[in-house]
């Protein structure tokens, strides 16, 4: 059985076929139109979700296939006390394949451990979004054309941004990739993360400093604060406006900087960086689309 739990789950060879069966499906859509018909996908969100569920549901359906599911956890058995391994045993006698967003760290793995089909992470708590950094990769590949030798900035809030935490898992297996790590003191990223970062040799620097740090980078991985995951909501607002990024900021970044967000923004981009070139989080969100494509067919083992 094959799951995606951790973007660490796939090799970089794996990846790279990934993003060449997306940038396939995008040349030709035509030719992809009934791969998964007669198959189902399950939506599983105990969650909130608009690019995620939407853009796997999407996948499912331009690939011929057909979608059921639940987008929030009060309208599923789950509200009865269920738990998830009985309701993964459960869904995949009704599905071909499961994407299970959840609040708590470690469903999804519990999920895959019960079900019978392969079972997708689509975010879990604040720990990991694989097919959010497989949607990451896709741009970074298509707007440098490499996934080495850069030098990308994260920005925002690194201690609960799942994206961030697989992002920066799967950007370090990559050759002369430095991160460069913005935050507030009280959401710098996880202790594990930056002894893992620490015990594989990999160059980073932690500062507070957007301005001074966007004129060395090649990419700008911009974050929301994420409220959710507060205890204290005057910390939240306190934190929330920490970095807003402006078209004035920008005059000191490279020409070709390549920003981008997972999305959804509150405030920490200015729409008026919406219209400069280098702004791709919505050309982002876009290919997240066509990589959970390309992710649908390869746990489904459909050529
Ligand atoms: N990027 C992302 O996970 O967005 P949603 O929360 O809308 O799915």
């Amino acid at each position: 059985m094959k799951h995606l739990i951790d973007i660490l789950d796939l090799s970089t060879e794996q990846i790279d076929g990934l993003i060449a069966t997306a940038n396939d499906i995008i040349a030709h859509p035509e030719q992809y139109r009934e791969k998964c018909h007669g198959k189902k996908l399950a939506t599983l969100f105990y969650e909130p979700s608009t690019r995620t569920r939407l853009s796997f549901e999407a996948a499912m359906y331009e690939l011929g296939g057909q979608v059921l599911g639940f987008s929030e956890a009060q309208s599923s058995s789950a509200s009865k006390g269920e738990s998830v391994a009985d309701t993964a045993r459960i869904i995949s006698c009704y599905a071909d394949i499961i994407a299970m967003r959840h609040y708590k760290e470690g469903a999804p793995l519990v999920a895959s451990l019960h079900a019978t089909v392969p079972v997708i992470n689509a975010g879990d708590g604040g720990h990991n979004h694989p097919t959010q950094t497989l949607a990451d990769l896709l741009t970074i590949q298509k707007e440098k054309g490499r996934l080495h030798d850069l030098v990308i900035g994260f920005c925002g809030d690194l201690k609960f941004g799942r994206t961030v935490h697989s992002l920066l898992n799967a950007m370090s297996r990559y050759e002369n990739v430095r991160f460069v790590l913005i935050s507030p003191e009280e959401l710098r990223i996880p202790e594990y993360l930056r002894q893992e970062l620490e015990k594989n040799g990999i160059s980073f620097r932690e500062t507070q400093n957007l301005e001074e740090s966007l004129p060395e980078l090649d990419i700008l991985y911009m974050t929301r604060v994420q409220q959710e995951r507060f205890f204290n909501e005057a910390d939240y607002i306190r934190l929330r406006d920490s970095y807003i990024l402006t078209s004035d900021k920008l005059k000191n970044a490279r020409a070709d900087l390549s920003i981008l967000h997972p999305l959804p923004r509150v405030n920490e981009i200015s729409v008026q960086v919406d219209s400069d070139p280098r702004a791709c989080y919505f050309k982002q969100a876009l290919y997240g689309k066509f990589i959970r494509m390309a992710l649908i067919l390869c746990l489904l083992d459909i050529q």
